[in-house]
């Protein structure tokens, strides 16, 4: 029986994998903060299932699931949050951006040094890191977010070279607006949409496929790929419509 182990599985895309695996017949390692959401997934996938309800800044508590699970085939390093610039601010504070930072870049860079060892000790495995389009295209409004994103792309990258023939794969998805409890919090915007069913069919089949890097929708990929390169006067008048806050908590 295949395994994985996947972060963020309390909610959104992550359950979405979560449920695309069992289907597949994969035992799963779940991994949220919510214990009850996770619980729910976890009989939803009605499958071999071990979860465990944890903070991922929490790497010790981490490195302990780890090892208690056992090989792992593929490792989905998915959780994150979204925050940034509240209605009426310019720019987010530092301390939205030292959190967003911390969770969605430092805690998945030393989450995946937990899994990395036994995979390198098999000489197999995949480790698939959900970035974002914003990893790619600047996001005025959420500035440690699209920083948190573009981490794990060159991460992701520069891994999976640093690994080429040890039989490791490391792949890096952007999904561009899925339709997540996440989006709640986003005050804006949200062209070509897709349901997290969708984004997770497309995480899991291009991450068994080692792709390097991928993103979708196919409207949203290629302008996002372009960003860095596209006059910025382009890139503002495309952004104008993508502008957004995020809600008050
Ligand atoms: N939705 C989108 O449009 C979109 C687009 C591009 C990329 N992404 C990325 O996709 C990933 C999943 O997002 P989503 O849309 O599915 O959001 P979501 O529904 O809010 O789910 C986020 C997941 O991350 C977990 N999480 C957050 N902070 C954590 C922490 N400190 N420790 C442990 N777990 C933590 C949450 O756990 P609890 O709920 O249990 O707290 C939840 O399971 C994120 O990395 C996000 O940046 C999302």
């Amino acid at each position: 029986m295949k395994t994985a182990i996947v972060t963020g599985a309390s909610s959104g895309i992550g359950r979405a994998v979560a449920l695309e695996l069992a289907r597949k017949g994969w035992r799963l390692g779940l991994v949220g903060r919510d214990a009850e959401r996770l619980a729910q997934v976890a009989e939803a996938c009605g499958r071999v299932v071990q979860t465990a309800a944890m903070d991922m800044r929490d790497t010790a508590a981490f490195a302990g699931f780890v090892a208690g699970f056992g090989a792992v085939d593929l490792y989905v390093s998915n959780h994150g949050i979204l925050d940034g610039r509240r209605e009426g601010e310019t720019v987010e504070t530092g301390a939205v951006a030292s959190d967003v930072l911390a969770i969605n870049l430092t805690s998945a860079v030393a989450a995946l040094h937990a899994v990395l060892p036994g995979m390198q000790a098999r000489g197999q495995g995949q480790i698939a890191l959900v970035s974002s389009l914003a990893g790619l295209s600047p996001l005025p409004d959420a500035p440690a977010y699209s920083a948190s994103k573009a981490g794990l792309v060159m991460y992701g990258l520069s891994l999976r070279e640093a690994l080429r023939g040890t039989g490791v794969g490391v792949s890096v998805c952007c999904p561009g607006y899925v339709a997540t409890p996440m989006q709640a919090e986003h005050l804006g915007n949200r062209p070509h949409e897709i349901k997290p069913e969708d984004a997770a069919r497309r995480i899991v089949k291009q991450a068994l496929a080692n792709t390097r890097l991928f993103g979708f929708p196919a409207p949203l990929w290629p302008m996002a790929l372009f960003s860095l390169l596209i006059p910025e006067g382009l890139l503002r008048l495309f952004n104008g419509n993508l502008r957004f806050t995020v809600k008050k908590r």
